[in-house]
């Protein structure tokens, strides 16, 4: 690289697309928290144990020499059951296995969806804050992103001025999520409704990230699927299953062109997911599977409890009890939350400050409870309330 710098040949080296765009916050803070003594609270997964009857299925397929490329799309039983589950559990009409990508992680359809429906000079809308990669893919397309507003005080639930903002925009395409990353929130199906009939009426696609659809604690989780054909509905085993090192994740529609045209950048890129995690994953639709998630979802409920009843002693920090997914996102005020992440990390708790996931994450950090058991949750905040939080201090004017 020295003889290329040395040039000034940079340019020349890389594509703008990654001198433009930035390398993921949470990887990054999550790298840094793995130091030794730290209480690392960045990084979005829970920590338990894939469920055994998945695992022994993975094992199975290895076994029986299931190593092989599969058809890109996934193998067939697999789209079939996900087609069963989006049509049993989301209501979501006209799928079968024609209609599904498996793909690796959410993350990954994710970005062959945007890559397939956006391009330059088109804008993409995301909700602010939002999870990370969001952005960078929309930029890595080489189209714009918009961000419509959402405010702490009102938990992070689009609004009166995000909706007049969805009104207004000149988007393509607007990514939903709901229970959402960073914030928790679980948009009320009469709101996401209501946003879904502005999309409808200003023919704005829809890409409706469900990833975190089974880790509800108030509220229930609505498929806008189920009743409007302008959305693409993706969603992951990553976060149900605890399978995150397995990446899988999938997207369904019922037009068959839209599933084409997205699998050709599923093709060009992957060929096709790991095939005895394929095998695993079958075994998620199996009634074990199901009981493990939902034990998952209890103590992840515990565990967000725990951590509210924390940050509620904490004097004027801002923090709406999240519905979902397992993250908390306290708002504190006019602080910097690229120092405080970093005070933080000095105490030994890994945090993200909440800037990464958007302009109106100023002043908020990331804090995943999913990552850490209660006893551990329990050291992090004794160590954050050493730290004074600065919430006691002057910085703080809420
Ligand atoms: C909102 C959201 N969507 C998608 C993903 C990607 O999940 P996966 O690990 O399946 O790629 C994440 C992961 O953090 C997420 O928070």
């Amino acid at each position: 690289m020295r003889f290329f710098e040395e040039r000034g040949l940079k340019e020349r080296v890389f594509a703008d697309r990654v001198l433009e765009v930035e390398r993921s916050a949470t990887l990054e803070y999550d790298a840094i928290a793995k130091r030794p003594g730290m209480i690392n609270l960045t990084v979005g997964r829970p920590d338990f144990d894939t469920p055994s009857v998945i695992k022994e299925a993975a094992k199975k397929a290895l076994d029986e020499g299931k190593v092989h490329y599969t058809p890109s799309n996934g193998i067939p039983e697999l789209r079939k059951a996900i087609a069963e589950k989006l049509e049993v559990e989301n209501n979501i009409p006209g799928l079968n296995e024609d209609n599904i990508i498996v793909s690796g992680g959410g993350k990954l359809i994710i970005y062959c969806i945007i890559m397939a429906l956006a391009g330059k000079g088109d804008v993409v809308a995301i909700q602010n804050p939002t999870w990370v990669s969001y952005e960078a893919q929309i930029r890595l397309a080489n189209a714009e992103v918009e961000w419509l507003t959402l405010k702490p005080e009102e938990g992070f639930i689009p609004g009166d001025e995000f909706m007049s903002q969805l009104e207004a925009t000149d988007a393509k395409l607007f990514i939903l999520n709901s229970p959402g990353n960073p914030t928790g929130a679980v948009i009320p199906e009469k709101r996401i409704k209501e946003m879904m009939d502005i999309c409808l009426e200003k023919e704005i696609f829809v890409i409706a990230d469900e990833v975190y659809e089974k880790l509800i604690y108030e509220g229930e989780h609505y498929s806008p699927a189920s009743e409007y054909e302008n959305v693409i509905t993706v969603n992951a085993f990553s976060k149900t299953y605890s399978m995150t090192g397995w990446r899988l994740g999938y997207c369904a529609h019922p037009d068959r062109e839209i599933i084409e045209r997205i699998g050709i950048i599923h093709q060009q890129s992957l060929s096709c997911c790991t095939s005895f995690a394929q095998y695993g994953a079958l075994a998620a639709f199996s009634a074990d599977a199901k009981d493990a998630s939902e034990r998952f979802c209890k103590e992840l409920k515990r565990r967000r409890d725990y951590v509210m009843d924390r940050i509620r002693k904490m004097d004027g920090v801002v923090c709406v009890k999240p519905g979902g997914a397992f993250y908390l996102f306290p708002y504190l005020g006019h602080v910097d939350d690229l120092e405080l992440a970093d005070e933080l990390l000095e105490k030994g708790v890994g945090v993200v400050p909440g800037s990464a996931f958007g302009s109106q994450g100023r002043g908020c950090i990331r804090i995943s409870y999913g990552s850490a058991n209660l006893n551990l949750l329990s050291q992090a905040f004794d160590r954050i309330q050493d730290s004074g939080f600065r919430v006691h201090g002057s910085r703080l004017d809420i």
